[in-house]
């Protein structure tokens, strides 16, 4: 067993680990794909762009008639865009045809059409990234490099146990280090496609089938049942919670509202004056003098009722509403300026108001 210690990584790598997987994809992996009959790297480059964000099922078909319009690295770079874009419709993430466009006529450009063998070349190509850069290099050309994309990082965040959210950096540099210590010093085909296949048939994401699974019995996330937990979620961001105090202002059977700004949330439509723009939750207690301040504005107060409090939840942030309900004797030409308007109770259901407003008002 080898131990590896860095400030990245503590792992034990069983040296095993290649030769398993090796056997494994040789006898229970998958080796009738269209992709797996070349060694073209125009065909290969062309199979892992699909594979990138699309399953195995969906791509054959497409792979099939983009290769009959578009059979050599020269008939697509030289082929409209929109001829490209019409034989990737229905794959969707469309960045990526623009993308292999672009990638093959710099293939022809500054290689004359021959895919360089070099992982740092290729992954300077558009929509060529590290892992499919050596996924690539490996299946055209045998070169060992090291691939990790969702699937690879779920297969060792598993297996290894390695903790933390894969998509973060310090997570990703684990994982790369890891993913470079396992290769193999041979047949780096068949173990990138058992990593590949492992990923796809056995370690995936919901239901694994463990008992099938070759490393089950050193699995860590098995072995610890954690494979639920294993690779761990992306941490939930704490979402800000603010509060306001919202003014139910009441004159002759009508209802003050004011009409929010444009842009923001419940852009343009009408709602509830405030006593003070969003505020920190930690904020409240909204003074009693800043409230009568507020009020003074709008006429001589009659009563004030506090009414229940309620939560929206906002994609940023959760507020909390206080609404007081203030009668008015008598009010004053403020409630006259542009964005406010009286509205008649009877009008209120009707009205261009925010769902969680309204309910306050007409329920
Ligand atoms: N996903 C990404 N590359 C793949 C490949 N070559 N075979 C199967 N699935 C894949």
């Amino acid at each position: 067993m080898k131990r590896i210690v860095t400030d990245q990584l503590d792992v034990t790598i069983d040296p095993t680990f290649s030769a398993t997987l090796i056997q494994w994809q040789q006898q229970y992996g998958r080796h009738q794909l269209p992709w797996q009959k070349t060694r073209d790297a125009y065909r290969i480059w062309l199979s892992e762009i699909m594979l990138q964000q699309t399953q195995v099922a969906t791509v054959i078909p497409y792979y099939q008639r983009f290769l009959q319009r578009f059979p050599t690295i020269f008939s697509l770079a030289e082929a409209p865009v929109d001829d490209v874009m019409a034989h990737w419709s229905g794959l969707g993430y469309y960045t990526r045809a623009r993308n292999l466009h672009r990638c093959a006529q710099r293939i022809v450009a500054d290689y004359g059409g021959q895919f360089p063998a070099d992982v740092e070349l290729l992954s300077d190509l558009p929509g060529i990234g590290p892992s499919t850069a050596a996924a690539i290099t490996a299946f055209a050309y045998g070169t060992r490099a090291a691939i990790l994309d969702g699937n690879v990082k779920r297969v060792f965040c598993r297996a290894f146990g390695v903790e933390g959210f894969p998509g973060a950096t310090s997570v990703e540099k684990q994982l790369w280090q890891l993913a470079i210590t396992l290769l193999p010093e041979q047949s780096i085909e068949a173990y990138t496609q058992g990593l590949m296949d492992l990923g796809a048939t056995l370690c995936t994401r919901s239901r694994p089938r463990c008992h099938e699974c070759p490393f089950a019995s050193r699995c860590i996330a098995h072995n610890t049942q954690r494979v639920n937990e294993l690779p761990m979620r992306k941490p939930k961001k704490a979402v800000p919670e603010k509060f306001t105090v919202m003014l139910v202002i009441e004159h002759d059977q009508h209802i003050l509202l004011e009409q929010r700004p444009p842009t923001g949330i419940w852009g343009g439509l009408l709602s509830l004056p405030e006593v003070s723009r969003l505020m920190a939750a930690s904020e409240r207690p909204v003074s009693k003098e800043a409230l009568h301040t507020e009020l003074a504005e709008f006429g001589d107060v009659e009563a004030i009722s506090v009414m229940p409090e309620f939560t929206h939840a906002f994609s940023h942030y959760k507020l909390t509403v206080a609404p007081l309900r203030v009668k008015m004797k008598r009010v004053f030409m403020m409630a006259a300026q542009a964005n406010y308007q009286w509205l008649p109770v009877a009008k209120l259901k009707q009205a261009a108001l925010p769902a969680p407003i309204k309910k306050l008002l007409v329920d």
